[in-house]
């Protein structure tokens, strides 16, 4: 019983570790949801921090839309060379009236992002 619970926490482990060795080419973008026919552009920001030596910092975006706001879709697309970040929606997003976007640099790098918001 002991063993069995321990290969499970390995093979967990294991890919953790996989996602989180990505190879240096690969960027981390944003695609939550879908754009539909006749959705604005309800908000678009750059989101930039600087790297710290040898932290990982993480950054939230709050977007809130007013009662009649529906979001589609949340974009984020990193400027420039990629810098290894990742970015999720962690509240919100596709069917509500906000969302809040989490965006986590690599060890010692920072982030540069274009995000984009649409709906109706
Ligand atoms: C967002 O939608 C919820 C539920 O529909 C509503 O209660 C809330 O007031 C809305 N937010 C704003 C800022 O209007
Ligand atoms: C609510 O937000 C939508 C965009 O989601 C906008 O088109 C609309 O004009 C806003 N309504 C009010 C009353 O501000």
């Amino acid at each position: 019983m002991k063993f069995a619970l321990s290969l499970v926490l390995l093979s967990v482990l294991a890919f953790n570790e996989a996602a989180l060795l990505k190879g240096p080419s690969s960027r981390a973008n944003l695609n939550h949801g879908y754009i539909q026919p006749g959705d604005r552009l309800l908000y678009r920001t750059y989101f930039q921090r600087a790297g710290i030596a040898n932290a990982v910092q993480t950054q939230d975006l709050v977007y809130r839309g007013n009662l009649t706001t529906r979001i589609s879709a949340v974009v984020a697309q990193e400027v420039g060379y990629t810098q290894y970040a990742n970015a999720w929606v962690i509240a919100g997003g596709m069917g509500y009236n906000y969302t809040t976007v989490r965006v986590q640099t690599a060890r010692g790098w920072g982030f540069y992002y274009l995000i984009d918001i649409w709906g109706r």
